[in-house]
């Protein structure tokens, strides 16, 4: 009989008494493209729908990503951002034209435009984040979409604006030029697109006081040279520089894995490959810090989470997958990273927001369900904003075959009302983790907080069981003499406020 290895033993040091920058509450930001459900039926049901909704946007999914605190939202891509001509998704919606969506497939009827998405964001109370189109659009239309939408002037494009319904403008604070500029978005050089950039990015002008920070089209993975040249050519000209990775349990893009039918094997190999990203961000903020010392350039992650194979007799354009315990891992830990690069992350977006990729929400019509990713993302509220607290955590590594990752993730931040909040994520599927933290600069005098966990690696959540990962509140810890130590279970996510 195999002997049962018992918990690893781990220690932690929360250094309160060294508190860092902020974590840029953007770190929290979502992404919603034109791309299968995710607008039309996720978002948009038109005011016409059974399912309930306020001017077509439905209620129940607003009401569950509210709780999320979403800071910004990025619209309309993705790839669909280079194909879409914004003129195409303003005024009559009946008279708006129907375009091929040539990423993702079907038909867009267009009636999800500015209005409908100015709208979505300002329910949400979210920043709207717009990805222009360079790959088919010019410099006029960019320019031209940008006063549409803030310029509080008597132009015949603000008037077109208020003739359509709103009458004050809105404010953008983020534009970014074009979307994977080296792939979908036009097969660009970086030479090439870092001079396009320069252009286009000099007719994003400013309206009646709205301040944009422009984005330029970043590198994905270990793409470094394309972080070289756009820094080289183009730094000047920008506010952040984005970047794209995402999580396959296989590194093979015909053959990525299944969301929900995996073992042990695809459960570490997925582990493995998440946390790259933080080799990622080390080695283009290092390219970054070249050109830009002071750390004026943010690091924009501005598409990242787990992408598997589309369920069989699904629509493989759609980018539908369900989402289990081990995307709730993947999420925890891809946060507490971010938090470690908060000096040169500013922004990061989750791919995606509802029923796409790694989303919070899945629907199917009037149904909706939260995944395990909603959970850890409002578990994690509470670290938006907040000042970083640098953490020192020594655990045992998690082994499978030749490979191997730390068993534990741990993040701690202040908010603004000096509350002390941990994160930690245990790695290891079979084992409990015994930590031991003390807290340097701080006395603690009591625990509390929340741990999502689930006794299988691919518990999920489904319509008729929509509650089978779902926070409980956390019981493990012990406390004595400002020494504390935390009964991690296997496969779980914890997020606790030390008061
Ligand atoms: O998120 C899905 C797609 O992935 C986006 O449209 C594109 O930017 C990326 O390749």
């Amino acid at each position: 009989m195999a002997q049962n290895p018992g918990p690893h033993k781990a220690s932690l040091v929360i250094r309160a008494d060294q508190p860092k920058g902020v974590i840029n509450r953007n770190i929290y930001g979502q992404f919603a493209e034109h791309l299968g459900r995710l607008i039309y039926e996720g978002l948009w049901v038109g005011e016409g729908s059974s399912i309930p909704n306020t001017r077509g946007i439905r209620n129940d999914v607003i009401a569950a990503l509210k709780e999320l605190r979403v800071p910004l939202l990025r619209w309309p891509g993705g790839c669909f951002a280079d194909e879409y001509h914004w003129r195409d998704g303003i005024g009559p919606r009946d008279k708006r034209p129907k375009r091929p969506n040539a990423s993702w497939g079907g038909v867009d009827t267009n009636a999800f435009g500015t209005h409908e998405f100015m709208d979505l964001a300002e329910m949400l109370g979210a920043d709207a984040y717009i990805n222009g189109n360079i790959g088919s659009g010019t410099p006029q239309e960019m320019m031209e979409w940008i006063e549409y939408m803030t310029s509080d002037s008597d132009s015949t494009l603000a008037n077109l604006r208020r003739q359509n319904g709103r009458e004050k403008p809105w404010k953008v604070p983020y534009f970014a030029v074009g979307n994977e500029t080296w792939g979908c978005g036009g097969n660009m050089r970086p030479e090439y697109y870092a001079d396009l950039y320069r252009q286009y990015a000099t007719f994003v002008k400013e309206h009646s006081g709205n301040r944009i920070q422009k984005l330029a089209v970043g590198s994905h993975d270990d793409n470094y040279n394309w972080t070289e040249v756009l820094m080289r050519e183009a730094a000047r000209h920008m506010d952040g520089l984005s970047l794209h990775y995402y999580t396959l349990p296989t590194s093979d893009w015909a053959r990525k894995g299944s969301a929900t039918e995996f073992g042990e094997k695809e459960w570490h190999a997925t582990l493995v490959r998440t946390l790259r990203i933080d080799e990622f961000i080390s080695k283009h903020s290092a390219i970054m810090d070249k050109y830009d010392p002071q750390k004026r350039v943010g690091l924009m992650v501005d598409e990242w989470g787990t992408w598997y194979d589309a369920e069989p007799g699904r629509d493989m354009g759609a980018l539908y997958q369900q989402n289990t315990m081990r995307d709730a891992v993947v999420a925890g830990v891809n946060l507490n990273i971010f938090h470690k690069h908060a000096d040169r992350v500013r922004m990061t977006n989750i791919a995606q927001m509802v029923n796409v990729l790694q989303a919070m929400i899945l629907t199917d019509k009037g149904r909706m369900v939260m995944t395990p990713t909603y959970h850890v993302f409002r578990m994690y509220r509470a670290h938006q904003g907040a000042t970083l607290i640098p953490t020192e955590l020594s655990a045992p590594e998690y082994k499978l075959e030749q490979a191997s990752v730390p068993s534990l993730s741990a993040s701690a931040s202040r908010d603004k009302d000096g509350r002390l909040h941990l994160s930690v994520v245990n790695l290891d599927p079979n084992r409990p983790a015994e930590v031991t933290a003390t807290v340097a600069g701080s006395t603690v005098r009591g625990v509390t907080g929340e741990v999502l966990t689930a006794p299988a690696m691919n518990a999920m959540n489904t319509f008729d069981r929509p509650d089978t990962v779902k926070p409980a509140p956390f019981g493990g810890h012990k406390l004595q003499d400002n020494k504390l130590t935390l009964t991690v279970p296997p496969k779980s996510v914890v997020v606790l406020e030390l008061q």
